[in-house]
């Protein structure tokens, strides 16, 4: 009986050996698991963070590679200019002004609106702002037509383009005209019409006559420039009306779907509004919405991102309120 209550000796020893053998594993494991857990979760935050970095970097180049719009560059100064202060003295832009290609002349001189700086700063005398043939002519009270009945040599009707009048204009100005009235079309603003495009020196005698008749000298010269003085004789001046069916006046333009988009998008196509509000002093002109002038689409677009208002101040002429004499 004693041999059956008999303990067993070496049960105790055992018990005693293998407890702290599992707990010491148990601590390796959860030492272990938080090691990995640590581990996990400094890969995870480096790779988060590093897909930021390349991110930031890869937004960074875009930004270097895409040129900002030009309104928003700093005005530059002739020192500044990729190719010469003296624009006149690059072989390009001489070689473009006698082959009469005005583009390239701008596109050789850096550009509109280094174009724009080089003649504002009086550093481009190649640039004649009274040659009535060149892109970039300014005509004003102060600035007659040389010769005084200058007539365009590539007068043509706009293709697509009702002419109210039977306007015509030179052949860029027909091309962007035709381009723009399409363009407003496709953006569901309704048609717009050419009301007057080229005027002679005989045909503007008879336009400023008539506002004289009407309004009297001091009125008409605020709304028709005498003969040898308007835009028209250039070519590059177009009158537009917005048309439902019928077309409307020149004064229906402003309130209409078309002349906002015109307004807005014109420049686009290369011309500009040359007589707008608040520039009276400087043009001469009560506003004229409906009167575009094509300067073509680089000088435009330097034109309207600088926010210009006339073409006395963008190649810095002084104001043309009144005729000299
Ligand atoms: N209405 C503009 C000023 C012109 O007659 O040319
Ligand atoms: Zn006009």
């Amino acid at each position: 009986m004693r041999a059956e209550t008999a303990p067993v000796p070496d049960q105790p020893v055992r018990h005693a050996r293998t407890r702290p053998n599992r707990r010491l594993l148990a601590a390796v494991l959860i030492a272990a698991l938080c090691v990995l857990l640590i581990g996990l979760t400094v890969a995870v935050i480096a790779f988060v963070a590093g897909r930021a970095a390349d991110d930031a970097a890869v937004a960074s180049v875009a930004a270097a590679q895409a040129p900002p719009p030009v309104s928003q560059l700093p005005v530059p100064t002739l020192e500044q200019s990729p190719v010469s202060a003296d624009i006149c003295s690059r072989p390009a832009v001489v070689s473009a002004l006698e082959a009469g290609d005005d583009t390239a002349a701008i596109e050789a001189a850096g550009g509109a609106e280094w174009f724009r700086i080089a003649v504002a700063g009086g550093d481009a005398p190649c640039i004649d702002l009274a040659d009535p043939t060149r892109l970039w002519v300014v005509i004003n009270k102060t600035r007659q037509y040389d010769p005084v009945d200058y007539w365009p040599a590539d007068l043509m009707f706009p293709d697509g383009v009702r002419s109210l009048e039977g306007g015509s204009l030179r052949a860029d100005a027909s091309a962007a005209l035709t381009a723009m009235v399409t363009a407003a079309r496709d953006a569901g603003v309704g048609e717009i019409a050419l009301m007057s495009g080229f005027r002679s020196f005989p045909s503007q005698m008879a336009t400023y006559g008539r506002h004289v008749d009407s309004r009297g000298t001091e009125g008409a010269d605020l709304v028709s420039a005498r003969p040898g003085y308007s835009e028209h004789q250039s070519g590059l001046a177009g009158d537009v009306v917005p048309c439902a069916g019928p077309c409307g006046t020149l004064d229906d333009l402003a309130a209409s779907a078309q002349g906002e988009w015109v307004a807005a998008h014109s420049w686009e196509y290369g011309w500009i509004a040359r007589y707008a509000e608040g520039s009276t002093d400087v043009t001469g002109y009560l506003p004229e919405p409906w009167h575009l002038r094509y300067i073509g689409p680089e000088l435009a677009r330097a034109y309207h991102d600088g926010g210009w208002k006339t073409l006395e101040e963008f190649f810095g002429l002084p104001p043309a309120p009144t005729y000299v004499g």
